[in-house]
């Protein structure tokens, strides 16, 4: 196991000596002492990524594929591996975490592809001794600050298009799993990447080693995924040197069920979509609006199955439901339920923390909540647990006036047979994602991000190559 900065193409320790605990969010077993990366590592590996850019900016894009491509055969290989790793560090079930290496890993193999299409464009020009080009060039060291939810795809979703773009990079994971965003480090080394083109600095001090991203003229981007907090803060600080920023934020989505929905169909998709890493996804479901004529069969047969998920260790055989991150997350998530109920929620099944035999307090257990009003919390906040707040509605018009009644525009789903609604609906939804029928749509080959308070940018597709390119108009005077 990796536990050391990752700083031009060596492992290193922290400069001050430092190091932090990793713990399992399960049983809080000490899972790896790392290296506390600070401010001085950050500008030491920010100085590797500006050191190794121009090679790697002007190594061909076919060659550029190659390590990449390589990394994609090595996440593969070492998949049990990585899948126990991430498990371990932020406590999805096993099954998940072997789904999110494979998924992490498409996103390197995508882009390995795509950053062989980088093309240019000419223009005609008015002056016939003119030649006018648009060049699309990689705009220098990138950074990226990745969340815990995700430790593996969130990462690769970010170097991918980076890399294959001709930038490097510099990675923040998040302190509470570090370990995935190391191996994958060290499988990059092994894959041929040249040293200083990917480095990774864990450490406890976010602000501090963020603040090194934005204080210099070599990182010219930077990619966050985190809450609209932090959002806005890095917003802030990327004003001073004008750094481009791509930020995925918050969601708060809604999952729609018109009366004509294959009921079966929306149930499953309830089920993939809120209890993915136990409702700990930006994505995922976070309050469901259901059509009266369906609302009471729904509500019954989505409490019949979440009282069935198995709530436990992740690395436990079975386990479908495994802790919250941390005592903040469940905390919040109490909080949620408490207030719908006094608010006049009914709890349908769950509600309280769960009991896991050698387990931590962390686990909260599976919870549908019916008779949800828009002025409960639940129904205004992300909750980023398991618990699907249920609301009826009357008519299409009434459901998109709730779904877009946020700040938040990150995903929204609908469940429906009919073409035209589903057109209507696509075209209205305040969001930058709309699953219809589909409660998993992200995925390597399509943008994914929000309007409004849930961010700026795309990740994903050939839109999130176009993050890191600058465009450069060249006007040449042939005659
Ligand atoms: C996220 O929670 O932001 C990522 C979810 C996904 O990629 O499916």
């Amino acid at each position: 196991m990796h536990t050391n900065c990752f700083i031009g193409g060596a492992f290193v320790p922290a400069s001050s000596g430092r190091t932090f605990t990793v713990r399992n969010p399960a049983n809080d077993a000490a899972v790896a002492e790392v290296a506390d990366g600070g401010a001085a590592d950050a500008r030491a590996a920010v100085a590797a990524a500006a050191a190794a850019f121009p090679a790697w900016k002007s190594t061909a894009a076919i060659e550029r594929a190659k390590p990449l491509r390589r990394l994609t055969e090595l996440m593969h290989r070492d998949a049990e591996r990585l899948a126990d790793l991430c498990s371990q560090e932020c406590g999805k079930p096993l099954a998940e975490a072997r789904t999110e290496v494979a998924y992490g890993a498409s996103f390197l193999e995508w882009y390995a592809e795509e950053g062989k299409r980088v093309y240019g464009e000419t223009i005609p020009a008015s002056d016939p001794a003119k030649r006018l080009l648009v060049l699309r060039r990689p705009c220098g060291a990138a950074a990226a600050i990745t969340p815990w939810n995700f430790p593996i795809a969130m990462v690769t979703r970010k170097m991918g298009p980076a890399l294959a773009a001709g930038c490097t990079q510099v990675v923040k994971p998040a302190e509470q799993t570090p370990l995935s965003a190391l191996a994958i480090a060290a499988l990059a080394a092994e894959a041929g990447l040249p040293a200083g083109v990917l480095n990774v600095v864990p450490g406890m001090d976010a602000p501090a080693i963020a603040a090194c991203f934005f204080d210099n003229l070599h990182v010219r981007h930077v990619s966050f995924t985190g809450s609209t907090e932090v959002g806005r803060i890095l917003l802030r600080q990327s004003a001073d040197n004008v750094v481009r920023v791509s930020l995925e934020l918050g969601g708060h989505a809604p999952f729609i069920v018109f009366d004509d929905a294959d009921l079966d169909a929306a149930v499953a998709g309830a089920m993939a979509s809120k209890f993915r890493n136990a409702g700990q996804t930006c994505v995922c479901a976070n309050r469901f609006l259901v059509q009266r004529g369906v609302h009471d069969a729904f509500v019954e047969r989505l409490t019949a199955a979440v009282g069935a998920l198995k709530v436990g260790d992740g690395r436990a055989a079975g386990t479908q439901v495994g802790p919250m991150i941390d005592d903040a997350g469940v905390a919040k998530v109490e909080a949620h339920v408490a207030d719908a109920v006094a608010h006049g929620a009914q709890v349908r099944t769950g509600g309280t923390r769960a009991q896991v035999p050698g387990g931590s307090s962390r686990f909260f257990a599976p919870t549908v909540l019916s008779g949800v009003t828009p002025s409960m919390r639940c129904f205004r906040e992300e909750t980023f647990g398991p618990v699907a707040p249920v609301c009826a509605f009357e008519t299409e018009s009434d459901a998109l006036r709730m779904a877009n009644d946020t700040p938040y525009g990150l995903a929204g789903y609908l469940y429906t047979r009919d073409g035209a609604r589903i057109m209507r609906m696509a075209e209205e939804l305040q969001y930058g994602i709309v699953g219809v029928n589909d409660p998993l749509p992200a995925t390597a080959q399509a943008p994914f991000g929000g309007v409004k308070h849930s961010g700026l940018g795309r990740e994903g597709g050939h839109q999130g190559i176009e993050e890191y390119l600058d465009l450069r108009y060249v006007s040449w005077r042939v005659g």
